[in-house]
Formats: structure tokens, sequence, C-alpha cells
């Protein structure tokens, strides 16, 4: 379904602010696999939903979706196939339009463009359809402003939207993280929900450990650019957010240990030994 091979991207490359967000990248998602992200500030999560989505071109490295090579393939030709719902609310939805229009516009996305965007009585009786299944309400408030709604029911929309046609591939980007506790806890149950229900694959990122552990069947944690560690199926069943803690904690001291041996070559002496 989606396969990344030995993916890097640097930014600034060679300048002062040089960032490396991704440092070989090596990732393969079947066909209704649920993988959750997680990982410290700046590991690279998004630049990889970039990359993935065409945002961003890899320096080197393959991506391949649906068995073909999408690597070089600009971000429009690739939208059709891919949902994606970001961390802001008002990202994914038309504040001005309403909740119908967006709905419209997310229906047609991937089709000919001979197919009208207006909402028709028959379109209409499936957005309220669909709109239902979130238990908002929002099914009775089809011509409400999308300016209008709370960020939780707007990201309620996002995902629906993002999902409405059935993309080949979902990519959720902390959609959670500006909730609070009891809408993100909503919005989570919501995605479980409709993923399962139309068995899609999905790659979710999340700074929430209990959510990264309850969601999908798998997870990888990512650092400094890398996949650092991966739990499959059967061990993501048994994994604890403590688990998880004494991994990262593991994979932290060892990171620092190279790094102090990138800064101190075996010879050149550790600070305070030796010397002068
Ligand atoms: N457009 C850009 N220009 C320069 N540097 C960038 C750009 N986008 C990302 N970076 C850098 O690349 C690294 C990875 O960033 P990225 O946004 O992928 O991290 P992240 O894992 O999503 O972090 P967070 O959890 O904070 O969202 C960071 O060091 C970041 O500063
Ligand atoms: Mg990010």
């Amino acid at each position: 379904m989606l396969q990344l091979k030995n993916v890097h991207k640097v930014f600034n490359e060679g300048q002062p602010d040089e960032r490396v967000a991704l440092a070989g990248i090596d990732l393969e998602l079947k066909s209704g696999d649920f993988v959750t992200v997680i990982g410290s500030n700046g590991a690279g999560k998004s630049t990889l939903m970039n990359v993935i989505t065409g945002v961003l071109a890899p320096d080197a490295g393959e991506i391949w979706m649906d068995g073909k090579e999408v690597t070089r393939l600009p971000e429009f030709k690739r939208s059709a196939r891919i949902g994606r719902v970001f961390q802001d609310p008002m990202a994914g939805t038309a504040a001005s339009l309403t909740i119908e229009e967006n709905l419209s516009i997310a229906f047609t996305r991937n089709k000919t463009r001979t197919l009208a965007r207006g909402v028709t009585k028959k379109r209409r009786a499936f957005f309220r359809e669909r709109l239902a299944e979130l238990n908002l309400g929002l099914e009775n408030r089809l011509t409400a402003k999308v300016g209008s709604l709370s960020g939780g029911e707007r990201q309620a929309l996002s995902l629906l939207m993002a999902t409405l046609t059935y993309p080949s591939l979902l990519l959720l980007d902390e959609h959670t993280a500006a909730l609070d506790p009891a809408r993100a806890a909503l919005i989570a149950e919501m995605t479980e929900r409709i993923v399962r229900a139309s068995r899609l694959t999905t790659l979710m990122v999340t700074h929430n450990m209990q959510q990264a552990i309850a969601l999908g069947n798998r997870l990888v944690m990512m650092d400094a650019g890398r996949i650092v560690a991966a739990f499959d199926e059967e061990e993501k069943k048994t994994l604890t957010i403590e688990k998880l803690l004494a991994v990262f904690q593991q994979m932290r001291s060892a990171a620092s240990d190279r790094l102090l041996l990138n800064a101190f070559p075996p010879g050149a002496g550790l600070p305070g030994q030796g010397g002068e």
C-alpha cells in the first residue's frame, strides 16, 4: 500500500541552521494497517507526512503508493488518494462555507471535473447520514457556516471530509492535540470507528502515548529523523506507557552517548581527563 525506502530530507543543507528532518526512513504499510507514530518535537513526524503527500520532495530515497513510485509526483496528483487531517481545526475546512458546501467539495475531490460541486438532494441525504454517525447533531446544521462550529465539531467534520471518498491512505497529524481532553477522546474514538468501518490504511501522529497504544495495530517511535523503535500487532497488544517510556529513555541515552562519542572521538580524550 505505502512503502518508504531510505527516505532522507535535510532543510537548509550546508547552512548553519541545517536540520536533518529525515535520516533514512524505511516504513511499509500494508492495506488496512493503522500505524500510530510517536516521537519528540522535531523528530520528523510532520516532515514524514509532507513527503508522503508530496508537499515536500525527499532528497533521497523512494516512496511507493499502490504499487507505483510517487517520489517525484506533485502533490495535486496524489491528493485524490490521500485524506489528511491536521492539528489545527481551521486547516481542514473552509470557515466561510456551510457544512454541506464543505462536504460537497470533499465529495467531488477525486471525481471528474464535470461533476458539479453543488449540493443536490441526493447528496444532502448522504451527508446527513454520514454526519449523523458523528453523534454531534451536525446533520441538523447542514447550512450552518463552518466558522460557527467549535474546534471539536470542526475537527470531526475534517475527519469526515478526509474519509468521505475512502482514500487509499489516511494521514492524521496530531489531529486531536488542539482539543480539550473530552473532545480529544471523542475524536480518537471517532477515528477508530471510521478507520475500522472503511478499513482505511492509516498513519497517525500523536503525542498522547495512551492514544498511540490504544489505537491502531502497529506503533512506531521516531527520534532525530529515524524510526528508533517499531512494535508489530502482537507486540503492541502488551505495550504499556511504562514500557514505551523505558524504550524512549534507553534510546535517548544511547543517542547522547553517540553524540558524546562524536564530539569526543576515541583518542581525543574526554573533557577533564588528562591534557593540560
Ligand atoms: N520548512 C522547514 N524549514 C526548515 N526546517 C524545517 C522545516 N520543516 C521542518 N523543519 C525542521 O525539521 C525538523 C523536523 O520537523 P518536523 O516538523 O517534521 O517535526 P515533528 O516531529 O513534526 O515535531 P512536532 O512534534 O513538534 O510537530 C525540525 O528540526 C524542524 O525545525
Ligand atoms: Mg509535527
